[in-house]
């Protein structure tokens, strides 16, 4: 039998760090909550189950301030990516028939944020466009880790951050994924390494 909360909402029956992932940026989750004005929006591309993005939303719900919070994916998996060619995601995406929208919706549910979070399940250039430019406090892509792809990811997102937002990515990690690295070098050669194998660029306040 499920429990209520005192507003009507069902009670949390899953946590975010137990749904399998490869999330490791919970600093910048909470320094994006603590630098950002209240109505600001995080974007995060490449949600998977949704670790990171249910751990995203419990950083927002214990602020003090208002965040919106989106998570966009195509719910098709990666494919083979990195220097391991490793199809990471095929499994699950298997078990749910060609799709991990609904594990990845069922577990924001279950985590109790299926109000706070929205998700859009949707290729990442193709979701960008539906964002005005300058639109975005934070946006982290997690998505496919292949030179184009990132490459694509950063050229459709860039302008849709605002002035002093935050682009940032995972992976940062010559070794294991060259194309993440070549990509933010040859577009944002300023980002910067941060928490554990990120890389951020941050905004211009004056173009
Ligand atoms: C590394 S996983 C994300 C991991 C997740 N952030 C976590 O906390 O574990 C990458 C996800 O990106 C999605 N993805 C890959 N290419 C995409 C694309 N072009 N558009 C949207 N989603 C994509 C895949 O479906 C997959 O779920």
């Amino acid at each position: 039998m499920s429990s209520s909360l005192t507003d009507g909402r069902e009670a949390p029956t899953l946590h975010w760090s137990q749904i399998h992932g490869w999330f490791r940026w919970r600093d910048l989750q909470e320094e994006a909550a603590a630098t950002f004005a209240a109505g600001s929006t995080f974007v995060e591309v490449g949600c998977y189950l949704g670790r990171s993005l249910c751990s995203l939303a419990e950083v927002v719900s214990a602020a003090d301030r208002e965040f919106t919070v989106v998570g966009v994916d195509y719910c098709r998996g990666s494919g083979p990516e990195g220097t391991a060619a490793r199809d990471a995601h095929a499994a699950t995406v298997a078990e749910g028939d060609g799709t991990l929208a609904g594990q990845l919706h069922r577990n924001v549910i279950a985590c109790g944020y299926a109000d706070r979070v929205h998700l859009v399940v949707s290729p990442s250039p193709a979701a960008a466009t539906l964002f005005a430019d300058g639109s975005l406090a934070w946006l982290h892509l997690d998505a496919r880790h292949e030179y184009d792809s990132v490459l694509a990811d950063i050229d459709g997102w860039l302008p849709k951050v605002a002035p002093g937002g935050w682009l940032s990515g995972d992976d940062y990690d010559e070794q294991w994924w060259p194309g993440v690295v070549a990509a933010v070098r040859d577009r944002v050669p300023d980002a910067e390494e941060c928490s554990t194998g990120q890389w951020r660029w941050v905004k211009p306040k004056s173009a």
